[in-house]
């Protein structure tokens, strides 16, 4: 039977918005409500319980507006929260973000795959579990995207400010010779352009785990029997825990 209530999609802030893009453009049908606390942003270096804590008020707030699934579009809360959300929420399928190293392992020619995420994901035992399982013989070079999830929520990507601080943490990983550089936080896909300039003509890729989750998202639907009707018209709404200038950046940054 078909099921139209809508799937919710949680971030610290504007990051989810990446994958929230691929959800709509795989899932066309399906109902979205976008919650970017925003309030709370960043929480790439605040501590695991307290990341948790409002990772459970933002799943919480999702469920009790009736989401039939809940995408949590964040590595730092999927990091420190998913197997207690899945705890607590237990009736609620609940998809988290995996960084995508095992992809990147797996492609690599080079051996040497660069990874960006915030201190908080970097230092939790799902990278740590997932960096010892896929990359045994493949070099990783865990670095944290200082800088970059503030230049997302100012909506200052195009700027040469952006191009410096990126510039700065991917240079060294190019000369260390890595060719796949795995994207660990839902923020840094808006700064795509200006990974594209700084890697320039060489032979390096970057590894979005965003296209991956919404396939996963699909998947659960079928597996649970929660896809919307062939006939329902999408809604799309966001919500925010900081203020309505916020929630309006967060609508038009998402359909922009
Ligand atoms: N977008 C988030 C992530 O994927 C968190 C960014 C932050 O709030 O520090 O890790």
């Amino acid at each position: 039977m078909a099921n139209n209530r809508p799937i919710g999609v949680y971030d610290s802030g504007m990051g989810g918005l990446t994958v929230w893009r691929e959800i709509r453009r795989l899932l066309p049908r399906e109902s979205l409500i976008y919650l970017g606390d925003g309030k709370n942003c960043p929480y790439g270096s605040r501590p695991a319980e307290e990341v948790r804590r409002l990772a459970d008020e933002s799943v919480a707030a999702l469920a009790g507006r009736g989401c039939k699934l809940v995408v949590v579009a964040c590595n730092t809360a999927t990091a420190a929260a998913i197997d207690f959300l899945r705890g607590k929420y237990a009736a609620l399928p609940i998809v988290g973000m995996e960084p995508a190293v095992k992809p990147a392992c797996l492609e690599t020619r080079s051996r040497i795959v660069g990874v960006l995420a915030t201190e908080r994901s970097l230092d939790g035992e799902l990278f740590r579990r997932t960096a010892a399982r896929y990359a045994q013989d493949v070099e990783v070079l865990a670095v944290p995207g200082t800088g970059f999830v503030e230049l997302v929520e100012q909506d200052l990507e195009a700027t040469p400010e952006a191009e410096a601080c990126v510039r700065r943490v991917v240079e060294p990983l190019l000369d260390r010779g890595a060719d796949r550089i795995v994207l660990g936080c839902t923020h840094y896909p808006f700064l795509n352009p200006v990974f594209d300039r700084v890697i320039g003509g060489r032979d390096v890729r970057i590894v979005d785990p965003s296209p991956a989750v919404a396939r996963r998202v699909e998947q659960l639907l079928a597996l649970h029997d929660l896809a919307a009707s062939e006939d329902h018209a999408a809604t799309y709404d966001f919500r925010t825990f900081a203020d309505e200038a916020y929630r309006r950046r967060l609508a038009a940054k998402a359909l922009g």
